[in-house]
């Protein structure tokens, strides 16, 4: 597969991804490395350009990553961002010392060289997001200084000739005004490129490289009904049709109907073997008397994990294995190197007994929302592709207390009520995550004449944008009050109805 590719050279920034993620906007493919990929290696990927990223250390300490200054003269174009703007000044024999006084957030720039292509089309001043403690006071011999700041005499710098160009600000945080320009300017005016990197070209390539590496294999896909899987199993069943089998454990803790829409959906639109393990009384079961959170979620991972292998044991035979791991599973901040894994939930350990001719990850390369942007082209509905996160361990961590057959069926009931309403009053867009909780509390109310004694329900909605950190969402006291209405009336056994107004912090999203 040959298409244009840019080396981000991670040295520790917190930015990295990000940096990736801004290339591959512009149509260009980007991948992450981290400083100690050898020389050699780098040479012989074909790289229309290095972006070396910040990093949190000072270059002129011995300790702080460092790279051969040789990398400068292999003829590739070089765009230092932050760390990496000081690291090829030092490379270069320039000099970086330590600010007098550090520039952090939106700082104005001035434009004193009009005709550098790293800034066409921006203005002669503008806002860039700096964040630094060191500065270069003297650029390499060959580099002009570009544009500048009040407190800082070398924001960018250059040296066209040898194609290497340095910026001591963030073009791919939002907070720079013109960004996004910088990028595509390093990427097309002074890299070249053409931006061959689209997802229709994507889903040919991969699944004509699928093809050839499957043959008339089998191939064996665990189906969660999350973003990244369906698509997996999407491009998938375009390779290879029924050849695949997707395997779909429904353990009785997923959303009203969910299991059914899932099934509905993978064996309407695709063509492939659908092997749905339904457990849910088996779940009850093993469930039964724990109250503590973290044994209920041990008792649904580990039961999970016995049904998911016993299941995939029975379909291995030879062929691949293959799941829904995307890019940033793969990489580590500070390493960039596929090499370090992580443990995360979409790569899993397979008990040794299992044996398969290798594993397959079509999505390794792509981050999140590219994957979504595939999961449109190839046609999976909007309600999967741009599906909300909900926990591995289902509404077992919305059901405080000990789990039973009738709190499943009063939380499935209220959450399905409770996202119908979010649905009809146009807000859903503005939300990243909603969901009703069980609490185990039963209050005292009033219907009619009669004196009840039934569930709480307590719903939750929250804004955020990487679910490390979550603000409560602002509902309209109207919104509010048909949801109320709703759940009182509709669901079976409710009679109260709370809205959870905590952040993360203190409150985490999910309740246990
Ligand atoms: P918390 O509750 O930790 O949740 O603030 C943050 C985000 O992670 C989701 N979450 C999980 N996802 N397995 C998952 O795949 C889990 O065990 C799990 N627990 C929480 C949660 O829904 C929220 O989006």
């Amino acid at each position: 597969m040959s298409f244009e590719k840019i080396l981000v050279l991670d040295f520790g920034g917190q930015y990295n991804q990000l940096i990736a993620r801004r290339v591959r906007d512009e149509s260009v493919y980007a991948e992450i490395k981290s400083y100690e990929t050898p020389l050699d290696e780098i040479k012989a990927a074909g790289y229309k350009g290095i972006i070396f990223t910040g990093g949190p250390n000072s270059v002129y300490d011995e300790s702080s990553p460092h790279y051969t200054k040789d990398i400068l003269d292999i003829g590739v174009p070089v765009l230092g961002i932050c760390y990496g703007a000081q690291l090829m000044a030092w490379m270069g024999g320039g000099k970086v010392e330590s600010c007098v006084k550090s520039e952090y957030g939106k700082i104005e720039i001035e434009n004193t060289k009009r005709d550098s292509l790293l800034f066409k089309g921006v203005d002669e001043k503008s806002i860039v997001w700096m964040s630094h403690t060191d500065f270069i006071s003297a650029p390499p011999e060959g580099f002009e200084i570009t544009s500048h700041s009040a407190d800082c005499p070398c924001a960018s710098m250059e040296n066209v000739g040898r194609k290497l160009y340095a910026v001591q600000f963030h073009p791919e945080v939002t907070h720079s005004q013109f960004g996004k320009q910088f990028l595509h300017n390093f990427l097309f005016e002074v890299c070249g490129c053409k931006g061959d990197w689209v997802m229709d070209d994507f889903i040919e390539r991969t699944v004509e490289s699928l093809r050839e590496q499957i043959g008339d294999k089998k191939v064996v896909l665990g189906l969660s009904g999350g973003v990244d899987s369906s698509v997996a199993a999407g491009l998938l069943s375009r390779a290879v049709g029924r050849q695949l089998t997707c395997v779909f454990v429904d353990q009785g803790l997923m959303r009203k109907n969910e299991g059914d829409f899932v099934e509905e959906t993978f064996t309407r639109l695709f063509d492939m073997n659908f092997v749905r393990v339904n457990c849910g009384a088996q779940f009850i079961s093993k469930l039964k008397g724990i109250t503590d959170p973290e044994q209920k979620r041990k008792t649904i991972g580990s039961e999970f994990y016995k049904v998911f292998w016993d299941e995939i044991r029975k379909q291995a035979d030879g062929g691949f294995f293959a799941q829904g791991t995307i890019y940033p599973d793969r990489i580590e901040s500070g390493k960039g190197d596929a090499a370090t894994i992580k443990t995360h939930h979409n790569q899993v350990k397979m008990p040794e007994d299992i044996t398969f001719d290798g594993v397959i990850e079509p999505l390794g390369d792509l981050f999140k929302d590219e994957v979504r942007r595939v999961g449109e082209k190839l046609g999976i509905p909007k309600e999967l592709v741009w599906r909300q996160p909900f926990p591995g361990p289902g509404l077992g961590v919305r059901i405080i207390g000990e789990i039973t057959e009738e709190k499943i069926k009063v939380l499935q009931e209220a959450d399905a009520v409770f996202r119908d309403e979010i649905k009809k009053s146009g807000i859903e867009d503005q939300l990243s995550q909603f969901f009703a909780v069980l609490p185990d509390v039963q209050t005292v109310g009033v219907m009619g004449d009669h004196r009840t004694y039934d569930h709480l329900i307590a719903i939750r909605a929250v804004t955020t944008d990487d679910f490390m950190t979550a603000d409560w969402a602002k509902i309209p006291y109207d919104i509010l009050a048909r949801i109320s209405n709703r759940l009182t009336n509709e669901v079976d056994h409710v009679n109260r109805v709370v809205y959870d107004i905590t952040s993360k912090p203190p409150g985490t999203v999910e309740w246990e």
